[in-house]
């Protein structure tokens, strides 16, 4: 056997760094060096590294209950831990299923729905919309939900036939352009798309509230939501609500929803609600939804071995808990405005700095070679990955959006999404690495003559 790694990396070429050690918002490698995980690794770890409170909680629990089935039994945790998700969702919620991170809970979801038109006899309702530049999962069918284009052309072939509408991403909105801003048309693609393919074989509508790893940052109008729910309502259509990344505190509310005040059919979640430290999804539904159910089959037919896994329900409770104890649902709204505003006085020096969008510690910066133009920089470049390798020389995580312009194939964007725990000079560390790292790469970036 040759003298190297046995696992199967995402990059095959080349391992990562071997991490060791992970404390608040730091992870240390093998060598060593420290970093500052500015993204949360992938928006995961909202309530920091390393608490151990919640491992040494573990390794009692475990001497209670390892693992039931869930066709079987249910057990306490899961019991306290749905109660809990209720209390803080938007009222209509009524029951909470669980599973073991976002995908699963968005292909939930899409059967959800699909079942629920089944139970109120309209069988011919089965189609599905979402919107370009969105992420809602790596399986095939929330694959095909997902407006990303670099991660589709591969399997298009296994593709669900999903409708893809027009997202909320006023800076290049070609529906908008010399209005004068946002004119809600790309809310009215909705009822445009649901229209085109007959309401009668449409059963939802998919959506991030706020845009997370496709396009970060993207907050749509004050009013699209409440257009949304209408178009909803009007054609009978559910709306999902993908909060897997931007909800559960991330930007500011227990929900991103609730920024809108509007209330989704269904709701999906995952990564802050284990927070890394087990894989935890859930899907969250409201009563229209399960009354159906209820006076008809009385069945949902669907279930993974492993939906309502103990110990992951026992790390769900503990970190809700630390959240509450800690005011984390509500902390980054208060941090994510200190970041926001060191982050502006960035693009006043910075010219690459085209937008700087998001709510709360969902933060996302897209770079152009002209603020006037917003002419983006083109691939070959590979600004943004230039800006976080810098970033990481220094020490700082941040994550690598997918190309926005010319239909997904230019364009730059980094991602900002560290812990909720966030110390202020914690901030300011990400800051002015990113001030320094900007100068280094607009500074190689010119003397190759792109800009
Ligand atoms: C909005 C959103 N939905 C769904 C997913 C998929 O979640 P998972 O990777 O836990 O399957 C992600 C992951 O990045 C996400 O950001």
């Amino acid at each position: 056997m040759k003298n190297q790694s046995a696992v199967f990396y995402r990059d095959i070429n080349s391992a990562p760094s071997l991490i060791v050690r992970g404390a608040g918002v730091y992870l240390e490698d093998a060598t060593g060096r420290r970093y500052l995980d500015g993204n949360a690794s992938a928006g995961v770890v909202g309530i920091g590294h390393g608490r151990t409170e919640i491992t040494q909680a573990i390794a009692e629990a475990g001497e209670k209950i390892t693992f039931v089935y869930g066709g079987t039994f249910t057990h306490p945790w899961q019991e306290d831990l749905a109660k809990a998700i209720l209390g803080i969702a938007p009222h209509n919620m009524e029951a909470v299923y669980f599973v073991s991170g976002g995908s699963e809970a968005n292909e939930s979801a899409l059967k959800l729905a699909r079942q629920y038109f089944v139970e109120c006899g309209k069988s011919q309702k089965y189609k599905v919309i979402a919107r370009w530049q969105s992420f809602h999962g790596v399986t095939l069918a929330t694959l095909s939900l997902s407006g990303r284009t670099s991660w589709r052309s591969l399997y298009s072939p296994y593709l669900l036939q999903v409708k893809h509408i027009f997202p909320p991403y006023e800076y290049r909105c070609p529906l908008c352009v010399g209005k004068g801003g946002c004119s809600l048309a790309c809310a009215d693609d909705l009822e445009r798309a649901i229209l085109l393919e007959g309401p009668e074989t449409v059963a939802a509508f998919f959506a991030e509230p706020i845009g997370g790893t496709s396009a970060t940052g993207i907050v749509p109008h004050p009013d699209y939501y409440a257009r949304v729910r209408e178009i909803c309502d009007r054609c009978d259509v559910l709306f999902v609500a993908d909060e897997v990344l931007c909800g559960y505190g991330r930007c500011g509310r227990p929900f991103a929803i609730q920024h809108w005040n509007v209330e989704p059919d269904i709701m999906t979640l995952g990564k802050g609600i284990g927070s890394g430290y087990a894989p935890l999804g859930a899907m969250v539904v409201s009563e229209k939804v399960l009354e159906p159910f209820r006076k008809g089959s009385g069945r949902f037919v669907h279930g993974f071995t492993y939906s309502g896994m103990p110990m992951s329900c026992f790390v769900g409770l503990k970190v809700f808990e630390i959240m509450e104890r800690e005011g984390l649902f509500e902390r980054a709204a208060v941090v994510g405005r200190t970041l926001f505003e060191k982050l502006q006085s960035l693009a006043q020096r910075h010219r690459v700095i085209g937008e700087i969008r998001g709510k709360g510690l969902l933060v996302g910066i897209e770079f152009v070679t002209n603020q006037e133009t917003r002419e983006p920089f083109m691939k070959e470049s590979g600004f943004a990955a230039r800006v976080a390798a810098a970033m990481r020389q220094r020490g700082v995580i941040v994550g690598i959006g997918i190309p926005l312009a010319n239909f997904g194939k230019d364009g730059d964007h980094i991602q900002i999404s560290p812990p909720f725990i966030i110390s202020e000079r914690d901030i300011d560390t990400i800051v002015n690495t990113l001030d320094e790292s900007l100068a280094e790469v607009t500074a190689s970036i010119r003397k190759e003559d792109q800009i």
